[in-house]
């Protein structure tokens, strides 16, 4: 059984998508901890009703990305965590993290990438024309949504159809996570 963290910042469907997938017996995880830097975020609601621990920190009780970082990292490593699962935590990895889990934090965008990096990728998506878009799953480097690339699937934008067509790349998350993360953690 992997020992993961996911990080989010909002609703946390992904989270729950996860939790679920390993609740159904498909994926060999357990998530130890949700860490979130909004304590206000849903994800926050969603991971009490399944009894999993978070840590909720706001950034600006900190000095610096360090600080709140070396925090996250104390708490990871008394539970073991072995993989950092970003699940729509929209805040950029610093060195800490990345030198304390080399290769072991992956994160979900809505968008093929390279195209359409950053916040809002689906609104960037619609407001470009493109037809068709999806979502990545890849390792986090020190960028903004790069890093190597470990999935991708592609979705059709429902034209002029903002809900339909987030609708439908949330359902492609939901699946491609989980059978994704299954993946790396049995290391095919
Ligand atoms: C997801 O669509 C995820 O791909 C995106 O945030 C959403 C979180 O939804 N992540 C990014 O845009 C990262 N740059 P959720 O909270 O319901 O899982």
């Amino acid at each position: 059984t992997t020992k993961i963290a996911v990080f989010a910042s909002g609703s946390g469907s992904n989270f729950q998508a996860i939790q679920e997938s390993i609740e159904r017996g498909e994926l060999n995880a357990n998530i130890e901890v949700v860490v979130t830097d909004k304590p206000n975020a849903y994800v926050v609601k969603r991971a009490e009703k399944f009894g999993i621990p978070v840590f909720a920190f706001s950034p600006k009780d900190y000095a610096s990305k360090a600080t709140y970082e070396s925090e996250i990292v104390k708490i990871l490593k008394q539970k073991a965590v072995e993989w950092i699962v970003l699940a729509g935590y929209m805040r950029l990895i610093g060195d800490t993290l990345l030198t304390e889990y080399p290769n072991k934090i992956v994160n979900i965008h809505p968008s093929l990438l390279p195209a359409f990096p950053g916040k809002d990728a689906i609104g960037q998506a619609m407001e470009h024309g493109v037809k068709v878009t999806g979502v990545t799953v890849h390792y986090v480097d020190e960028g903004m949504d790069t890093g190597p690339i470990i999935a991708q699937r592609a979705v059709e934008v429902v034209d002029g159809n903002r809900e339909a067509t987030e609708e439908r790349i949330h359902k492609v998350e939901h699946e491609l996570y989980p059978k994704t993360l299954k993946k790396l953690f049995e290391n095919k």
